[in-house]
């Protein structure tokens, strides 16, 4: 069985087939799938989607490029939020450097993933970290806050296999998807291969990110088998071994 660390099935891309597609991966192979707000109105929907099904679960973030909708009001708001019994992890939050080019945008983007960071640890919940484009200010703002005192994942990783290994010295999951079966994805195959598979944790970003043969067509968690063949591939191990393992550090990390 696969555990699907981060969805978005609130998506619009999901709603002719939304409660059929969720159903049958729930019949199937997906154990259990951690759907990810970015947004207010995701925090929202994703909280429908993990109080209509038993086994998925809601994380309660407000992503970099959507923190124009942060303020103290909704700061409260999504504190009350995570108090609810199925919202598992704080996500997803971080710095976005790729969409976001302007410095004082930048700097609003590090204070309210510090401050989501200090929420996570407030409520004692895990973090679900997106970093693109910014691997330094995601350290330096991690360090900053002692971020090795709260768990997480750092989600669609796409640094170096240095960076990565800091990042799991600091307890910290690596997030694995569809971008490891592309032909171009040297860093993130020498990411995989060198650090432990039990820190690796399966994820599909559906709708985005669809792995080979699928790449750039609608994602969802069942082409993660895609996902855990190329690492059994790259690591050498069977892909039951794989789905167990990343199974298992998902459990641990967010139920
Ligand atoms: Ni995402």
């Amino acid at each position: 069985m696969i555990f699907e660390t981060h969805a978005h099935y609130d998506d619009r891309q999901f709603d002719s087939d939304r409660d059929d597609l969720i159903r049958e991966l729930l019949d199937g192979k997906i154990c259990n799938i951690v759907n990810v707000g970015a947004s207010i109105a995701g925090i929202k929907d994703s909280i429908l989607l993990a109080e209509k099904y038993q086994q998925v679960y809601a994380a309660a973030g407000v992503h970099p490029s959507e923190i124009d909708e942060l303020d103290e009001i909704a700061f409260a708001w999504l504190k009350e939020q995570l108090q609810r019994q199925k919202v598992v992890a704080v996500g997803e939050i971080g710095l976005d450097y790729y969409w976001e080019k302007d410095p004082q945008a930048q700097e609003r983007q590090r204070y309210w993933f510090a401050r989501q960071m200090d929420l996570a640890r407030e409520c004692a919940l895990p973090v679900i970290i997106h970093s693109r484009d910014a691997a330094e200010d995601t350290m330096q703002v991690m360090k900053r806050i002692h971020a090795e005192e709260i768990p997480g994942v750092v989600h669609c990783y796409s640094y170096s296999p240095e960076m990565a290994k800091e990042f799991v010295k600091m307890g910290y999951y690596i997030g694995v998807g569809g971008v490891v079966t592309f032909k171009n994805a040297k860093k993130l195959k020498a990411t995989v291969e060198e650090i432990p598979l039990e820190r690796i944790l399966l994820e599909t970003d559906a709708p985005y990110m669809a792995p080979e043969p699928y790449r750039g067509k609608r994602n969802d968690s069942g082409k993660l088998a895609f996902v855990a063949e190329k690492i059994a591939m790259l690591k050498g191990i069977s892909v039951e071994e794989v789905e167990e393992i990343t199974r298992k550090n998902a459990e641990t990390l967010f139920l």
